[in-house]
């Protein structure tokens, strides 16, 4: 780990201040972001039972926390199940017949289920894997498409008290077999199909291979969408719709302890074999119920769509968990943002008239690539909210999203998070003033901090490592099955749950982030993130995307080679390459200017969009690129 702390002046050049209209504050379920960090900071506990006190306890907690670091529990005692949240409760009090789930196919197809139509499906599929044997703990892996099954499919779980292992429906065979022989799951639930582009794609071969070896799967069950439908192995296999069929429509939710694992999701770090990140019922729930609530501001009316996939852990707190335990409308879309053309996302925004839209930088970027026209054939005067997480949303995307999608009306909330957090730690609430390029601050509840190594605080303008100071709710128990890898997250920095981003904060408190501390770059003793050198990069006229790395130098100790993806209509030659180098010159300084600029037509990236530097430099190095399992192609 480089020495993080040679400030490279963030703070000085940073483009305008943005706000919203007053409105947004005096209306929001949040108006006072000072007020509520105060008011945390006094007595975090009280704050949070205040929150927990808002949803539904079998059995109320006997204390808010148990922290012994680096191991915290959640309101021990309290029993509850996550479905009577997200379901029971909706239909109890008003919500029946409110819409929860709107579906969209990738062919324009459309299903739409009420609260009370999801709650009978999902008892209905709990009963059906109760018949089967499934049974409080055991691990059930899905690879499935995005359609409704799969949220149906995910609650019934949670309504057993079942373990979901996710597994986004884009990795290959070798991954999904690593994380079932990890997570020792007893089923596999799985569509013959995902359709992506008007084609169709099986994934039912993909579980054929990943099952060979893994002998602690008894059965698949597998969503049959293709006609004629494809032919189950009556031994092993079983069709989804048969094993709710003839079953109630209520199944008594099985009652958990807070503490209770809920799912276990693999993260793959940068390197080394995937991590599975395991959260647990009741902290988990509370956190992702009170973010969704206070960033998103989720209102009763409000249409909610996140384009993300229930692969990812913002499917899994920002598509399922939090705006059901909210009681909302929510889109699920199972169509790729530029098919059948790059106005397909704003023509769904139109149509069901979405208010609040929720995506990521690489999606902002690949619309700015193909150009204003695509959204401006739609209206979207129905959103008054924009959401971005991923990666740093770069100034450039952030003024495209706010003025060509959001008309220079709609807030932004640029939320940072990671699969460990399971919930949102840093953003800019509504109504508060929005920096392009910086996250935010803590939500009230949250501490963090830019810091050096040992741990001190840095002054505003200092580059540091991002730390969360202390447990939040809907923090990861552990990594399954090993302790250590959990463990190493709280033991670098006394105290601090070390992140492994590049930061740096403002005199105001925001954070903007520069990327993974592991994607530093030292350059002639001097450190530059990754994110920073490519946001500059992006914010030239030519360019749509960019990403750098570090190449060994015998005098700087680095230099920066750039891979760069022009935007349409543009095309790469030694002026321009001369020119970005100029314009990265230009923007952070002179230390940061790229020594070799490469036009390309595309990034090695992973199926969640981040992009795989450590392959870029292999190949620049002649070296084995090491896993590249989660490699989009
Ligand atoms: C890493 C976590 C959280 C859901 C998706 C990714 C980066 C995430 C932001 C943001 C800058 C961001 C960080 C973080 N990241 N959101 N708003 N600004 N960077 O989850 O795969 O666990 O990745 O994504 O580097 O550590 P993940």
């Amino acid at each position: 780990m480089p020495e993080p702390d040679t400030g490279s002046g963030q703070e000085e050049g940073m483009s305008k201040t943005y706000h919203a209209d007053p409105s947004y504050r005096t209306n929001a379920h949040m108006p006072d972001y000072y007020e509520a960090l105060w008011r945390f900071k006094d007595d975090p506990e009280t704050y949070w039972a205040k929150v927990a006190g808002e949803l539904v306890w079998e059995k109320k907690w006997d204390r808010i926390l148990d922290w012994n670091p680096p191991y915290a529990s959640w309101f021990p005692g309290g029993k509850l199940n996550v479905t009577v949240n997200c379901l029971d409760r909706h239909v109890n009090d008003g919500k029946r017949n409110k819409v929860a789930l709107i579906f969209r196919g990738d062919d324009g197809g459309e299903k739409v289920l009420t609260y009370r139509q999801l709650y009978r499906e999902v008892n209905r599929f709990a009963n059906g894997l109760k018949n089967l044997g499934v049974k409080k703990g055991d691990r059930i892996v899905f690879y499935m498409p995005f359609i409704p099954e799969h949220v149906i499919a995910i609650l019934a779980c949670a309504r057993l008290g079942a373990v979901h292992s996710i597994v986004y429906a884009g990795f290959g065979s070798e991954a999904l077999h690593a994380r079932i022989r990890d997570s020792k799951a007893r089923f596999v639930i799985t569509a013959d199909v995902s359709i992506r582009r008007g084609r169709s794609i099986s994934l039912k071969s993909i579980v054929d291979e990943a099952i060979v070896n893994a002998s602690t799967v008894e059965k698949v069950i597998v969503h049959r969408r293709s006609y004629p439908p494809i032919e189950l192995y009556a031994e092993m296999e079983m069709d989804f719709n048969d094993v709710m069929k003839g079953q109630s429509h209520y199944c008594e939710p099985e009652v958990m302890d807070a503490d209770d694992p809920l799912f276990i999701l693999y993260t793959s770090g940068t390197t080394g074999t995937p991590k599975g990140v395991l959260h647990t019922c009741g902290g988990y729930l509370v956190g992702t119920y009170y973010t969704t609530k206070y960033v998103f501001d989720m209102k009763d009316n409000d249409v909610y769509w996140c384009t993300a996939d229930p692969g990812w852990i913002t499917g899994h707190s920002y598509i399922v968990y939090g705006p059901l335990s909210n009681g909302a409308t929510v889109i699920i879309s199972e169509s790729v943002p530029d098919y059948p053309d790059p106005g397909v996302w704003w023509e769904i925004v139109e149509e069901f008239g979405v208010t609040i839209m929720y995506t990521a930088p690489t999606a902002i970027r690949m619309f700015m690539k193909h150009g204003e026209e695509w959204p401006d054939k739609y209206n979207l005067d129905s959103l008054r909210i924009l959401g971005s997480v991923g990666e740093p949303l770069n100034p450039e995307a952030f003024e495209w999203f706010y003025r060509v999608i959001g008309k220079s009306r709609t807030p932004i909330v640029d939320t940072w998070w990671q699969t460990e957090t399971g919930m949102h730690m840093i953003t800019t609430l509504i109504g508060e003033p929005m920096k392009p390029g910086f996250a935010g601050k803590p939500l009230p509840g949250v501490e963090a901090d830019v810091v050096d190594k040992q741990g001190k605080s840095l002054p505003p303008g200092k580059t540091g490592l991002l730390v969360i100071k202390g447990p939040w709710p809907a923090m990861m128990k552990t990594i399954w099955n090993n302790e250590e890898r959990y463990n190493h997250y709280w033991s670098q920095i006394e105290g601090c749950y070390t992140v492994g981003d590049l930061a740096v904060k403002d005199k105001d408190g925001y954070i903007m982030i520069l990327g993974r501390s592991d994607d530093i770059i030292i350059v002639a003793g001097h450190n530059l993130g990754t994110a920073e050198v490519e946001s500059a990069l992006v914010s030239h006229e030519t360019v749509a995307e960019a990403a750098v790395i570090g190449i060994p130098d015998p005098l700087k100790g680095n230099i920066i080679k750039a891979s760069v993806i022009l935007r349409t209509g543009f095309k790469g030659s030694e002026t321009l390459s001369n020119e970005l180098k100029y314009h990265v010159r230009m923007t952070i300084g002179p230390i940061a200017m790229p020594s070799e600029i490469k036009f390309v037509e595309s990034l090695p990236k992973t199926r969640s969009g981040k992009i795989m530097r450590r392959v870029l430099k292999a190949e620049a190095m002649g070296l084995d690129p090491g896993d590249i399992s989660t490699l989009e192609d």
